[in-house]
């Protein structure tokens, strides 16, 4: 198809689901064929911007005081939120990222470590270790991934790598998200790294103690939403290219929105061999100011036998 035939198509689709929606609303709709009219527009636009591989360069990383924190709770909600942070602040050694982060960065960071701390076993003593975050948007949560990996042990050297296909959406403020992704891979320091890929084609030196995966696309609906070509709907091939990557008694952490994405996800996991489940759990972290709108969130852990 050439250029000027996709472009049509890649409007004419977008026009077709704006008018279906519209047609729609107030309806109980068949979302996923309702998505299913923005894939043009997806390819078109995705294969624009992975081309063009917009940067502006090195955003600077405002901080912003962190005096009530969690001033969105009341109550024991709250008191519980600030024990959170004071406990993995002093454990993971997080003064510097609480110097110099926003709050919602910060806030994203103690969510994840959280997560982890409380659903994963910590990676095994080491002087080594490679971890890999799988979809990692911008990577404001690096830190927290890094934190989890250096186990408070700062003499470890970490290979940590946030994987993320579609790296060159740009922002208001004119910075890509691959700009966003290398600033925090270096501030949450030496060792952590971003590589703009497709995950499929990612591989790592040495095999993974850890793979996180915080919402992966496990429904063709929430890809193209999101605004990925339907041809990177793979979520069966991804988690079994993660198990591969994993060294034996290596973890595979996946944070899911809703029970149905969890229940797809048992379902696809079913069909990786050398895994085993250690944990599947409801998460109702408060951790981050927007917990209300998420109502569920579940968290599975896999270990390689
Ligand atoms: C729902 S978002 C979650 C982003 C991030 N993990 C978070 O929690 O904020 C899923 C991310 O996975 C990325 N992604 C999807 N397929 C991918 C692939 N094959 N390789 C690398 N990244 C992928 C998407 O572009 C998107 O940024």
């Amino acid at each position: 198809m050439g250029a000027s035939q996709a472009a049509f198509v890649a409007v004419a689709g977008f026009a077709a689901a704006l008018l279906a929606r519209r047609a729609l609303a107030g309806r109980t709709a068949d979302l996923t064929a309702l998505a299913t009219l923005r894939a043009p527009l997806n390819r078109v636009a995705f294969a624009a911007r992975s081309r063009l591989g917009w940067t502006r360069g090195a955003p600077r990383l405002e901080n912003e005081q962190k005096y009530e924190l969690f001033d969105y709770l009341e109550g024991d909600d709250r008191r519980s939120a600030e024990a959170t942070e004071a406990d993995l602040r002093a454990r993971y050694a997080l003064e510097l990222l609480a110097a110099r982060s926003t709050r919602r960065a910060y806030r994203e960071n103690l969510y994840v470590l959280s997560t982890l701390d409380r659903f994963a076993a910590p990676p095994e003593r080491g002087a080594r270790v490679t971890a890999i975050d799988v979809g990692s948007k911008d990577f404001v949560y690096a830190a927290a991934i890094a934190a989890f990996a250096r186990g408070g042990d700062e003499g470890r050297t970490l290979d940590v790598t946030g994987v993320e296909i579609d790296g060159h959406v740009v922002y208001r403020d004119l910075y890509s998200r691959a700009d966003y992704a290398r600033a925090y891979a270096a501030q949450a320091g030496s060792g952590v790294h971003v590589r703009i890929a497709d995950f499929l084609e990612f591989s790592t030196a040495e095999p993974a103690a850890l793979i996180t995966m915080f919402f992966p696309f496990v429904t063709r609906f929430a890809l193209l939403q999101w605004g990925l070509p339907a041809r990177d709907y793979q979520p069966a091939a991804l988690l079994a290219h993660a198990a591969s990557l994993l060294a034996p008694g290596g973890q595979l952490v996946i944070a899911s929105h809703t029970h149905e994405e969890r229940d797809a996800l048992a379902a696809l996991m079913a069909d990786v061999s050398g895994l085993q489940r250690t944990a599947s759990s409801a998460q109702d972290s408060k951790l981050v100011d927007y917990w209300q709108d998420v109502p569920e969130r579940w968290i599975s852990v896999y270990v390689r036998t």
